[in-house]
């Protein structure tokens, strides 16, 4: 089992380079299996989920090639023939978001067999949204042994209003929607940044889609679809996270690759609280020389803050003075990093959806456990300032959408280390030239 260890107190400075999107990457691996051509994807972050679908695609009888390196970070995937057009519990347990498949299995096989994902450390999790939608399209749905299976000759355009905002729900129908007959009208729909990435490739497919981004999406569906290429956009929860290290350990730090038009709110919330940040197109410079200070916050769904920056928000309220109000809005129960926090010095009480952190207590090292993806992020965050050696077990959770984390802190003056087995890193498959 990995730990991390970080000895905290240093400042963070220099550049960092921000990795591909692991939630456009995701729904971008999934929408190949909607053409028998290759779909080639650039700028896939090396990150557990990808790894795993890498292996859930594979087992359906996709042709899946993945290289990092230098100039590669590049999928090739080619859905020729889905023998098995299914998702198994094995795999879905390790990641829901592997019900992303649901939607193109269905559109190009006419049936799909997925597990029903469970839920996970911070929420239901439920997907009943998706089955409504697809059910909505024309297939018939039965749910038995906790799988779903989806059947039907040929979906049918239909009109769709998401009973509440879902972003893997959106972009589980759009890419249903693309192979139906007619036209798709949904509304209510996410409006993340990863939901117009997936149009993008999917419109590069052949498919006819507009407002992709907005609530409303109109989808015109076509008989088939071809290959593409397609760059996924960088990872704004990556860069949101570095953004906050910075400001926490009074760095000065530039976070390249980005995309500042998907951190508004995020920024917006940082210069709150007294950080100081010059947004150039690709890039920004984040500057903690000022006294932190403490802001409210309720997550919400794009363009406003985001659920998956609340834990890393919550380590900074940590050190600011004064008292800050976090209202987490999206999944139930989202608040495990706050007793590990608690456990370093932090002083947080939950109340139900709102966590309210009593800032400007110092923070010392501790042995610490991560429960979930962003919940081990914010240990790492504590664990910069806290004083002395911080421990963090069962950082695989890390490793499922943070690539290289350390080698990326190290080189901007964290003093952090990695134990155990490294993380398997592929050795990057031969490509075609
Ligand atoms: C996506 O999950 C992200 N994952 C999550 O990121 C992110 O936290 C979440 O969106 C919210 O932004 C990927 O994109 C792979 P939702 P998703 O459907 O689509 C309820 C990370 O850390 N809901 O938008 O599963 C649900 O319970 C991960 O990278 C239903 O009730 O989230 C939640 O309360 C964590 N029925 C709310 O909607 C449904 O059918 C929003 O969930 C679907 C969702």
């Amino acid at each position: 089992m990995d730990k991390l260890v970080i000895r905290g107190g240093n400042p963070l400075l220099g550049t960092v380079r921000i990795s591909g999107a692991k939630n456009a990457a995701l729904p971008c691996m999934a929408a190949a299996l909607l053409t028998d051509e290759p779909v080639i994807l650039e700028n896939i972050p090396q990150v557990r989920d990808i790894e795993t679908t890498r292996k859930l695609l594979a087992a359906m009888g996709a042709e899946v090639e993945l290289g990092y390196g230098r100039a590669q970070h590049r999928t090739t995937i080619c859905a020729r023939t889905l023998a098995a057009p299914e998702a198994s519990y094995e795999l879905v347990k390790t990641m829901r978001a592997s019900t992303l498949v649901l939607g193109p299995l269905v559109a190009r096989c006419g049936r799909a067999r997925v597990s029903l994902p469970g839920g996970c450390a911070i929420g239901a999790r439920p997907i009943d949204l998706h089955i409504k939608g697809l059910e909505r399209l024309g297939a018939k749905i039965t749910q038995e042994h906790g799988y779903v299976e989806a059947v039907t000759d040929r979906l049918r355009g239909a009109e769709i209003v998401f009973d509440r905002i879902t972003v893997t729900g959106t972009e589980d129908l759009l890419m249903a929607a693309t192979l139906a007959d007619g036209e798709t009208i949904m509304q209510n729909c996410a409006r993340e940044p990863e939901v117009a990435d997936l149009a993008a490739l999917l419109n590069a497919m052949g498919a006819n889609i507009e407002g992709a981004g907005t609530s409303t999406i109109r989808v015109k569906g076509v008989t088939k679809l071809h290959g593409a290429r397609h760059r996924i956009i960088p990872d704004r929860v990556e860069a949101g996270t570095f953004i906050v290290a910075a400001a926490l350990t009074g760095g000065d730090l530039n976070v390249a690759g980005c995309d500042p038009a998907h951190l508004t709110a995020i920024l917006q919330k940082l210069v709150e609280t007294g950080v100081k940040t010059v947004v150039k197109t690709d890039s920004v410079r984040v500057m903690g020389d000022q006294p932190l200070q403490a802001a409210d916050m309720d997550t919400e769904e794009y363009p406003g803050f985001p659920t998956d920056m609340q834990a890393q928000y919550m380590a900074l309220t940590t050190q600011a003075a004064g008292t800050s109000i976090i209202t987490e809005n999206i999944f139930e129960n989202r608040f495990m990093h706050a007793q590990e926090l608690v456990r370093m010095g932090a002083n947080i009480k939950i109340e139900g959806r709102r966590a309210i952190v009593c800032g400007g207590t110092p923070l010392s090292a501790a042995a610490v456990l991560a429960s979930d993806l962003r919940a081990s992020a914010s240990l790492v965050l504590a664990a910069l300032v806290a004083d002395g050696e911080t421990i963090i077990d069962r950082v695989y959770h890390l490793d499922r959408g943070y690539e290289n984390i350390e080698e990326k802190l190290k080189a901007v003056g964290a003093e952090i280390r990695r134990v155990g087995n490294i993380f398997p890193k592929r050795a990057p498959t031969p490509t075609q030239s």
